[in-house]
């Protein structure tokens, strides 16, 4: 079973995602962190601005297994992030990894942007995490312990608009995903609907 968890910055989709992993026995992927990876490589091999060439040379030589660098979860990075995604062959690069990861028995549970509409469009429960933009830049300013509220709602707000607008794999909820907007959700009644939206979906 395929779990596709989808949804804009800091809405909320890993903590559900990764709920979803333990309570249903499955493999988890933060797909955002393949991106992050290319974004940060692109940065130490080329500086910044970041260049296509860069960003394609590190997709193309990602290593997933090397996962853990403490410098991925920055609002930094996170922009590199975004800006790499743009890229149709830096997507092209990180498909088959996260294609192949999705068929891991007894099942995965993904979360990104695309899952749901390009990586897996046959998953078999869809999930568009959402929030308001004031209350996922809140609780991205309590995750990174910073104190500028205006500057972190800023970069979500270009986020959100860089990952919307791009012509490959945009940020849209898939036509048959489930929305769940958390803005009025603790964690514990986001993961109960989250979980009750995927058993309405599996097939018994
Ligand atoms: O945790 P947060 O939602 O802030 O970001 P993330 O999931 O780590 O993703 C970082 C960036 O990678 C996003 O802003 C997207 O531009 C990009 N991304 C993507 O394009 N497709 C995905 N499946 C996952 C992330």
């Amino acid at each position: 079973m395929i779990i596709a968890v989808d949804g804009p910055a800091a809405a909320g989709k890993g903590t559900i995602a990764r709920a979803l992993a333990q309570h249903f026995g499955f493999h988890f992927l933060d797909t955002g962190a393949l991106y992050r990876m290319v974004g940060l490589a692109a940065i130490r091999a080329g500086g910044e601005p970041i260049t296509t060439a860069a960003a394609i040379a590190a997709a193309l030589s990602l290593d997933p297994s090397r996962f853990a660098d403490s410098d991925l979860r920055t609002e930094k990075v996170g922009a590199a992030a975004s800006i790499v995604a743009v890229i149709p062959e830096v997507r092209a690069a990180l498909l088959e990894f996260q294609r192949s990861f999705a068929k891991k028995p007894p099942g995965a549970v993904l979360d990104g942007r695309d899952i749901g509409t390009v990586v897996c469009p046959d998953a078999h429960a869809k999930l568009f995490i959402t929030a308001s933009a004031e209350v996922r830049a809140k609780r991205r300013q309590m995750e990174l312990g910073s104190a500028d509220f205006e500057a972190v709602l800023a970069d979500i707000l270009a986020r959100d608009e860089r990952d919307s607008k791009r012509t490959t794999a945009p940020l849209v909820a898939a036509k048959d995903a489930v929305t769940l907007d958390t803005s009025g959700m603790d964690i514990a009644s986001a993961v109960a609907a989250a979980i009750a939206a995927v058993e309405a979906r599996r097939t018994p």
